[in-house]
């Protein structure tokens, strides 16, 4: 199989991974934090030592702010229904995915109120068109680092300053850009961020986790056991275990541990440059056919390995099966859980398909890819 569906989530894991995932299942075993035993004191330590690892990847940030979560999606649940109150109003770009327009959806019918910043026809966002959308409830802007159709990154940087300049907080979904490329939340201005550990960081799927600046309250959405201060009826006021409750995929996270060593390894300038490259590669390959319209900023320089097209006359959903079944090639089509970024590029409702390589893709298996496409426009125009 040609595997270029990494913005979903990353694959092949690498072998540190599985391996600390069966030494925990098989070696270990104990539930971190809920006894004493020698299972469960290392257990916590695994999960300590994962907790450090992402706290000093995110420029060295307090490692009691880094809430563990299963995806995402969860993550970013959280910040939001943790954060928002009736009377709030949100900014997020027109280039989110349904994991933070969602819960936006959703929270107006509690009185929280959200505006989408319009971005252009290649998913690009100009700061400027934040300011006149902001009000004087305006308390969230939400932002998506990288766009999961069209792979361009958003200027954190600058959207954080009108932010921090204007008391609004500013949360990051770094689904696409955790490991590819150096986030630190300080230095961009971000109060929250939420992170997969299972795409660019290389680890299991079932982990990801919330950054939230120190001094920043967020209410708990679920509360339970946490394996302190179990004499009382109320969930901890301390972090992490006060939005940690219930027991966590410790398999998951001591593989993940694994997975940022190795990213480290490679070095995140490394990897993204050889995405890039195979992203080049690609694009030399599908501009020989007329027929296909590739979508997002035409200069690649700001962009992860994440691009988005069309054949002419033909459906997504179509070319991704033929590349499926008759090329072992696994692309995705469709939407990408994004149809607001879809009306953005105008691709709405049918969608695209979707190509995103990893670090460990080869420039044979793009050229593969492109020889496969080549065979479907031909036999399509015959
Ligand atoms: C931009 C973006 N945000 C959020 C998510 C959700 O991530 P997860 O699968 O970790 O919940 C994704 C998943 O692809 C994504 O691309």
């Amino acid at each position: 199989m040609i595997y270029l569906d990494n913005a979903a989530t990353s694959f092949p894991k690498p072998r540190g991974v599985i391996d600390a995932v069966i030494r925990y299942l098989s070696e270990i075993g104990g539930n971190p934090g809920r006894a004493a035993h020698a299972s469960a004191r290392e257990a916590s330590k695994l999960v300590d030592r994962t907790r450090r690892l992402l706290a000093s990847l995110l420029g060295n940030v307090d490692p009691s702010r880094i809430i563990f979560a299963p995806s995402t999606t969860v993550a970013l649940n959280l910040a939001i229904k943790g954060l928002l109150r009736s009377g709030d109003h949100v900014l997020a770009t027109s280039m989110e995915h349904n994991s933070v327009l969602r819960p936006l959806n959703g929270l107006a019918r509690l009185g929280v109120t959200h505006s989408l910043i319009p971005c252009s026809s290649s998913g690009e966002l100009d700061p400027a068109d934040i300011l006149p959308l902001i009000q004087p409830q305006t308390r969230l802007i939400a932002l998506i680092h990288a766009s999961n159709v069209t792979g361009n990154l958003i200027p954190v940087d600058e959207v954080g300053k009108i932010a921090r300049e204007r008391g609004i907080l500013l949360l990051v979904d770094a689904a696409q850009t955790m490991g590819k490329i150096a986030i630190d939340p300080e230095k961009l201005f971000v109060d929250l961020l939420a992170g997969p550990g299972h795409k660019g960081l290389l680890g299991p799927m079932g982990t990801g986790f919330l950054y939230v600046k120190s001094g920043l309250e967020l209410e708990p959405l679920w509360e339970g056991g946490t394996g302190t201060q179990s004499e009382s009826l109320r969930q901890p006021e301390t972090w992490p275990e006060r939005f940690e409750s219930g027991t966590c995929n410790a398999p998951g996270l001591a593989g993940l541990a694994e997975g940022i060593a190795e990213v480290l390894q490679l070095g995140f300038e490394a990897i993204a440059n050889h995405e890039r490259r195979l992203v080049e590669v690609l694009l030399e390959g599908l501009s020989q056919f007329p027929q296909i319209i590739i979508y997002g900023p035409k200069d690649r320089r700001s962009c992860t390995g994440t691009l988005s097209f069309n054949i002419q006359e033909l459906d997504c959903a179509e070319v991704a099966h033929i590349l499926d079944t008759a090329y072992t090639i696994a692309v995705r089509s469709g939407l990408h859980c994004a149809p607001a970024a879809h009306r953005t590029i105008g691709t709405f409702p049918h969608g695209a398909v979707r190509v995103s390589v990893g670090p460990y893709n080869t420039e044979e298996e793009i050229h593969s890819f492109v020889k496969a496409i080549a065979e479907i426009v031909e036999f399509h125009s015959s």
